[in-house]
């Protein structure tokens, strides 16, 4: 028996309750990991919420989670890169997150292609902080726009999980970054982090203010937020520029007219999904190998700002929805 936070419907964080579940021995090409730390994400928010994604009803009951990093336990008869004793992480199993759920235990059965090793620079609480932020921050930085030396970018919650990794990759590549922040904590930590300035977006106008520093514009924005940003956000990206839109945390983004995006000086507009950075096996194990060298090596620092006993999630669940996470949250089994 081990014991994994169940819901068995949707509903607000109090839905979540830690129970006893039994788990089957790993079948050949699975691998039995024992969790050592758990990454919250706001998809895990989504998920107990219900009505965010597809229609498609989602079975219950369910345990919520995408990531994890731990121990091997044991190994299924065909399993050969990975053995008893190894350190290791997943982010998403095969196919959309809402559907493949499981982190919020203490142990889980694992597809061995869904796992990679963690490399010993990298702590079990790093892995489990950052594989899923910094996969989706690969995904916009890799496929949707790459930034170059010279360029302006606007990154808005820049204190947030997936923000503050973004932050500190875009300075390394050379462009210069404008954060948004609900907070002087909050904007405090991203000037930290290597944010050039910060715009504390609930009290001030942020467009005018991006004005104030770049009149011509910024070369893209990326907008974990959503409903309340990126419409405005529109107006605050240069002739040519793109509008990333990765994240939904104060709601759906309304409907656009494509026609705007003619109007406002030729805009890109894009929306990515982190699922499909990771899909295959290699491209999963080739990016974390590549978002481990920068976490390693200290470029990319993964900020834990707050750990939780696992059969506490349902205050960390409270504490995501009141916007109180700086840099990333992990339970801990
Ligand atoms: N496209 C993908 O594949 C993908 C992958 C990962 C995450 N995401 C999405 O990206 C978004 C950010 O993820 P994250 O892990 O960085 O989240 P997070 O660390 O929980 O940060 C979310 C931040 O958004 C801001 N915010 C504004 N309105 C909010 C509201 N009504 N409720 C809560 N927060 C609000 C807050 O910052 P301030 O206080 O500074 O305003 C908050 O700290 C989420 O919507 C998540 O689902 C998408």
């Amino acid at each position: 028996m081990v014991k994994a936070i169940r819901i068995e419907t949707h509903g607000e964080p109090e839905v979540m309750k830690l129970i006893d579940v039994e788990l089957p021995a790993p079948t050949a090409n699975e691998v039995l990991v024992r969790h050592t730390a758990i990454g919250i994400n706001f998809s895990d928010i989504n998920v107990r919420r219900g009505g965010f994604y597809y229609p498609e009803p989602m079975k219950m009951p369910l345990t919520p989670g995408n990531e994890a990093a731990g121990v091997v336990e044991s190994v299924g008869s065909a399993v050969t890169e990975f053995k008893p004793g190894d350190r290791v992480g997943y982010v998403g199993m095969h196919g959309p997150f809402y559907h493949f759920t499981g982190a919020y235990a203490e142990k889980r059965i694992v597809p061995a292609t869904r796992l990679v090793h963690l490399p010993d620079n990298v702590s079990d609480r790093q892995a489990a902080a950052s594989m899923l932020k910094g996969m989706t921050a690969a995904s916009i930085i890799e496929h949707m726009y790459p930034p170059k030396k010279g360029d302006v970018i606007l990154i808005h919650a820049a204190a947030s999980g997936v923000s503050l990794l973004l932050v500190q990759w875009v300075k390394y590549l050379g462009a210069s970054v404008i954060g948004t922040a609900g907070s002087p904590a909050k904007a405090a930590v991203a000037k930290a982090h290597g944010c050039d300035h910060v715009i504390l977006y609930r009290e001030t106008d942020f467009v005018a203010e991006v004005k104030k520093i770049v009149p011509e514009g910024v070369s893209a924005v990326y907008d974990g937020v959503g409903k309340d940003t990126f419409k405005k956000s529109m107006d605050c990206v240069r002739p040519f520029g793109s509008l990333v839109n990765y994240g939904n945390a104060s709601g759906h983004v309304p409907p656009i007219d494509l026609l705007d995006c003619a109007s406002k000086g030729s805009l890109s507009v894009s929306r990515p999904a982190v699922s499909f950075q990771i899909a295959k096996t290699d491209d999963l194990r080739r990016n974390c190998a590549h978002f481990f060298d920068l976490v390693g090596r200290g470029v990319v620092k993964v900020e834990i700002s707050k750990t939780y006993p696992l059969v506490d999630a349902v205050q960390a669940h409270r504490d995501v929805e009141a916007g109180k996470a700086t840099g990333s949250m992990l339970l801990i089994p």
